[in-house]
């Protein structure tokens, strides 16, 4: 089948999620619509059909798909709809990421035709995974973009297809908070581009410098977004963490890919 509608459903703080899952979409050329849920979850459920397609794409934090991210996505609900899913990580490890997106997508109604996790750069330790997704990447993620696809054309009712398996263990990781949070500094001139863009309204209006420790969930975005580069993480627990985090995780890490199969024939 080919989907009548690619609905593309992302969290992504700095980007690197929503760039992987785009250059997926991209690939086929039935028309996409977009949900971002870095800000806001939908008000009411939002419904898919047998004949749409759901692209979803979530950052790993901390081994897990973000809280608020897998609270959003329980508003998309499928009916025999199928799903590419995918988690895009820093070059540590995915840990049950992807399990726990399948878990949330196949509850509500979803069936995960093929699945991958993919290579970033860490938002918060920008040394590790430098500039990914870079070319070798982009390849291997249009190629599975290509071979999911093809996959969804070759059938007519996905419910032949396996259910796919995917790494990750039960139960999930603990959600950890990262104690690490970043603030400004004097080269702010309150342009308000990060009050506005902080997924959980952590900076405050009258003074961006500073940061709501409590509500900061560490995501890095406001240091992406501030055009004066005036917003870091930064201190000596970050200085110290930072040293033992590069040198455990700048082995290259690539991606890797899973597709649900078809059933074998009665003759093979
Ligand atoms: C709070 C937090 C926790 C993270 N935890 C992990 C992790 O467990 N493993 C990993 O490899 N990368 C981890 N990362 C890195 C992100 O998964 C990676 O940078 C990702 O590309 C961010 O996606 P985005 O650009 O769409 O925000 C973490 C980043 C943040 C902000
Ligand atoms: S203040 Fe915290 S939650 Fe807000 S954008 Fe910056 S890192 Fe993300
Ligand atoms: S984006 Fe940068 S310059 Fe603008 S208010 Fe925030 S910290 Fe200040």
């Amino acid at each position: 089948m080919k989907p009548s509608t690619i609905n593309l459903v992302y969290f992504s703080a700095t980007y690197t999620t929503k760039k992987v899952v785009k250059l997926i979409a991209e690939q086929s050329n039935s028309p996409i619509t977009e949900y971002d849920i870095t800000q806001q979850s939908p008000e009411s459920n939002i419904s898919f059909n047998p004949n749409d397609l759901l692209i979803v794409g979530m950052p790993v934090y901390a081994g897990r798909i973000p809280v608020e991210a897998a609270k959003a996505l329980q508003k998309f609900k499928g009916n025999h709809t199928p799903a590419i899913i995918v988690c895009v990580y820093g070059n540590r490890d995915y840990d049950d990421a992807l399990l726990e997106l399948k878990d949330i997508v196949t509850n509500n109604g979803f069936k995960t035709i093929s699945a991958g996790a993919f290579i970033a750069q860490h938002s918060i330790f920008p040394e590790v995974g430098c500039n990914r997704p870079d070319e070798k990447d982009n390849t291997f993620i249009k190629h599975f973009a290509d071979q999911s696809f093809e996959l969804l054309d070759s059938i007519i009712d996905i419910s032949i297809l396996s259910d796919i398996k995917v790494k990750g263990n039960i139960p999930y990781k603990q959600p950890g908070s990262i104690p690490l949070k970043p603030k400004g500094n004097s080269k702010c001139n309150q342009c308000g581009s990060c009050v506005k863009l902080c997924p959980t309204q952590a900076i405050p209006k009258e003074n961006p410098r500073k940061t709501n420790k409590d509500l900061c969930i560490s995501c890095g975005r406001c240091i992406v977004v501030c055009p004066q580069n005036a917003r870091r993480f930064g201190g000596l627990l970050y200085k110290v963490a930072g040293k033992k985090f590069v040198s455990a995780n700048s082995a290259r890490k690539e991606p890797e890919v899973t597709f649900s199969l078809p059933p074998t024939s009665i003759n093979e």
